[in-house]
């Protein structure tokens, strides 16, 4: 077996929001005794909850708990060069995780200024601190939104990307891998990973770490499993007349502790001699569900009706979308273990014990 090396710090860009805190669980989870990793999160808490009076996210105060294990935890934004300056000043990080984002597709349109600060310059202010402390090594949270409408399925990473991007955000994940790109090309001693993420669902088995949009949820599962616990009346199914077997949208969904493990995986591909250049790897499960594929699925795993609407389409949304899985299971050495199954019990359980997710009203 191959041998491994933890690296001696992590630095988790928005660890405290959903993925960040399922890749955060699950690194603890598999760091073994004697392990000294430590895990350093940088959040501004835009898109997370902190109670009044507590220094430390709900997330990652639940983490700690469930782990027994230490998160160091610092309230700061991304484009605050100088704090992210001191924080690589006090940890030995070798290694990113860059979560941090604005990720609200209709939202970004609206706010474009907005998305491109947070997600193009804050990205450019942490390479800035980066390449400063001689830290090259990155794992990014890209989208398939790079890819736009599909020109073929299953989507491969050697697909287009960049055309006919509808949306702010998903642009901003097309210029940032640009722009990673132009890096490795400057520099041989840039090592990134880019993980296109296709739709995160699920939540921890614990049931204590979940998805905790607020307001109303932009995604499919956790607008479905806020109408299953009564929170919201009836889901809107944004058109019926797709091309596909029942009309509606096709997405590839997959269970956020299978994402979550595949960044673990990336970042072995660190150690490996001479490893650097940019790489772009699809995370998905490679297979495709239909919204009413979902609805039906999750009533089944929760045992609540979830009343649905058919409303007209939604601007920019594609009809389908699968993923090419490929390159994940050769260069990662992972692919996804969770069935649909699995996602909607993991979310109903989340779901049913935190009604309004880490807010404990
Ligand atoms: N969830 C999805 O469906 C999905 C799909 C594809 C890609 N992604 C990408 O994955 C990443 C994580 O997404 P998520 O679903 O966990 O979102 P999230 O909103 O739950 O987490 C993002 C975290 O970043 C923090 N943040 C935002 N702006 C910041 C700033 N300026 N400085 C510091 N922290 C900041 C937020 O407070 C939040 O905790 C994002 O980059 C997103 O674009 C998500």
């Amino acid at each position: 077996m191959q041998s491994y090396i933890m690296p001696r710090a992590v630095l988790v860009t928005g660890g405290a929001g959903y993925v960040g805190s399922h890749t955060v669980i699950t690194l603890l989870e598999r760091q073994s005794d004697g392990d000294p990793l430590e895990i350093v999160v940088v959040d501004n808490l835009s898109n997370g909850y902190c109670a009044e009076g507590e220094k430390k996210p709900e997330a990652l105060k639940r983490i700690e708990e469930l782990t027994g294990k230490t998160v160091h935890f610092y309230k700061v934004d991304i484009r605050c060069a100088e704090a992210l300056d001191r924080i690589f000043e006090n940890h030995n990080i070798d290694c990113v995780i860059h979560f941090a984002a604005l990720k609200a597709v209709g939202e970004s349109v609206e706010k474009p200024l907005e998305y491109y600060q947070v997600n193009i310059n804050g990205t450019c202010t942490l390479f800035e601190i980066m390449r400063k402390h001689g830290v090259y090594k990155l794992v990014y949270s890209s989208s398939c939104t790079v890819y736009g409408e599909p020109e073929y399925l299953p989507i491969n990473e050697s697909h287009p990307t960049g055309k006919s991007l509808t949306s702010p955000y998903g642009k901003s994940k097309y210029f940032c891998e640009e722009i990673m790109k132009d890096l490795c090309v400057s520099d041989k001693k840039w090592a990134i990973i880019s993980l296109r993420y296709f739709n995160p669902v699920g939540a921890h088995e614990s049931g204590r770490i979940g998805e905790d949009p607020s307001g109303i949820p932009n995604n499919l599962m956790p607008y479905i499993s806020q109408v299953a616990v009564g929170r919201l009346k009836e889901l809107k199914v944004f058109g019926d007349d797709y091309p596909t077997a029942d009309g509606t949208g096709v997405r590839d969904y997959i269970h956020v502790c299978d994402l979550a493990a595949g960044h673990v995986q990336a970042i072995k591909l660190f150690h490996q001699p001479g490893f650097n250049g940019f790489h772009a790897i699809n995370l998905g499960t490679g297979t495709g569900y239909s919204v009413l594929e979902m609805v039906a699925a999750f009533s089944n795993a929760s045992g609540r009706a979830v009343p649905h609407a058919v409303a007209p389409r939604r601007a920019g949304d594609v009809t389908a979308n699968v993923a090419d899985v490929a390159l994940a299971t050769r260069s990662l050495g992972w692919r996804a273990t969770r069935s649909l199954h699995d996602m909607c019990r993991d979310t109903w359980r989340w779901q049913e014990a935190n009604p309004n997710g880490y807010h404990r009203i």
